[in-house]
């Protein structure tokens, strides 16, 4: 018998009996048995392009906890890559890009972007048949103006080169974001065919803007993007992150044709339920910094976030990734608070 996953239920803006769970960076370096996997890979990128390698680090964390999503395992900035901007890590550095291509070759490539991504396909189609049905596969790809910051500084870092590129260049950013927008959609629109059932767009870096900026560079590419997945015929749910913008995560709830938005650390319950009483359901907010230090601190705040927000369409989540010396055990207890079941499967068979 086939149930509608819980997490698809909750967006689709039911109230459950309890919500469900999962965490954005379950899959990665919290988990021996990834950083193993890693080993065997000639670097990052490579095993996110191999689908058996990939496929396997996504369903990681779902055999040691009853998560109720499985996030593919892959990057934002794979999509700068099939435009053509070369990406690589360095080890204990993070990303690094080369170049930003002229923005005509960089249109030229759109088209042919999505099926230099047909490995993230299979990697989706690979988790979907091994995945129990009660459980959702969840999408992604970085928001515009987040991959916009990389592709120009080149690295991760405070933004500021990004920031002030976009106040001095305003047709060059909006033609880059252009461009993100197209090839973006196309990329989802890829992955909901592949077997993804819920599509999340992550915007890291949504902190610093002012009103009409944030309204230009955010809220206006994420409705661009949903607007052209659904014309594609896509229908699956969308969750928008827009981190670190404070108080203008109402304006972009209100705006963003979305059907889940994802709160950090520092949404206030209040906020989170006026979010609720218009018509979305919230994902969030646990910081992965308790999750990290664990103890009963970490149990009141898991409490109070169901108490908070578990009387409306609610998916319980983190602000942010889990962090790689996070003790599994924290990530247990909590699972084991929310879903009400201890967590019995703590081995990585
Ligand atoms: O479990 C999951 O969440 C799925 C996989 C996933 C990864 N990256 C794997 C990864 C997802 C959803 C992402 C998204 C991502 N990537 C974001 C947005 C979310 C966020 O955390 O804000 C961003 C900004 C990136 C870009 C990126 N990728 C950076 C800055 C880094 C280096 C810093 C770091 O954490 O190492 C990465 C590398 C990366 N992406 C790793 C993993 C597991 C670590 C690489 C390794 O194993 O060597």
């Amino acid at each position: 018998m086939s149930e509608t996953p819980r997490l698809l239920r909750a967006l689709a803006g039911e109230t459950l009996d309890r919500p469900p769970i999962w965490f954005m960076r379950q899959a990665g370096r919290s988990l021996p048995e990834y950083r193993e996997l890693r080993t065997r890979a000639k670097d990052f990128m490579a095993f996110c392009f191999n689908p058996e390698m990939a496929a396997e680090a996504t369903l990681q964390p779902m055999r040691r906890f009853p998560m109720d999503g499985a996030i593919v395992f892959a990057d934002i900035l794979l999509l700068p890559q099939a435009l053509g901007q070369e990406v690589w890590f360095e080890a204990g550095e993070g990303p690094r890009l080369g170049a930003l291509p002229p923005i005509q070759a960089l249109r030229d490539a759109v088209e042919g972007s999505t099926v230099k991504l047909a490995n993230i396909g299979e990697t989706l189609s690979r988790v979907r048949a091994e995945l129990e049905s009660d459980r959702a596969l969840i999408g992604f790809a970085g928001a515009p103006w987040t991959v916009a910051t990389y592709m120009i500084e080149g690295r991760g870092s405070q933004r500021e080169a990004a920031r002030t590129y976009a106040y001095q260049h305003p047709e060059a950013l909006d033609a880059l974001l252009d461009v993100l927008v197209d090839s973006t959609a196309r990329y989802l629109v890829m992955q909901a065919r592949a077997g993804a059932q819920a599509l999340k767009l992550f915007e890291s870096w949504a902190e610093n803007l002012a009103e009409d900026v944030f309204e230009r560079i955010v809220v206006g590419p994420h409705t661009r993007i949903v607007q052209q997945v659904r014309a594609a015929g896509v229908d699956v749910p969308f969750i928008g992150f827009p981190r670190g913008c404070g108080a203008l995560v109402e304006n972009y709830a209100a705006k963003v044709p979305v059907q889940g938005v994802a709160l950090d650390t520092q949404a206030s319950f209040a906020m989170g339920r006026r979010i609720q009483a218009d018509g979305k359901t919230i994902q969030g907010a646990l910081d992965n910094l308790l999750l990290r230090a664990g103890g009963p601190a970490l149990d009141a705040r898991v409490d109070a976030l169901l108490e908070a927000w578990g009387q409306g369409p609610y998916i319980f989540n983190l602000g942010h990734g889990v962090i790689p010396d996070t003790p599994l055990e924290h990530i247990a207890q909590v699972v084991a608070r929310v879903t009400g079941k201890p967590v019995t499967r703590m081995a990585a068979a």
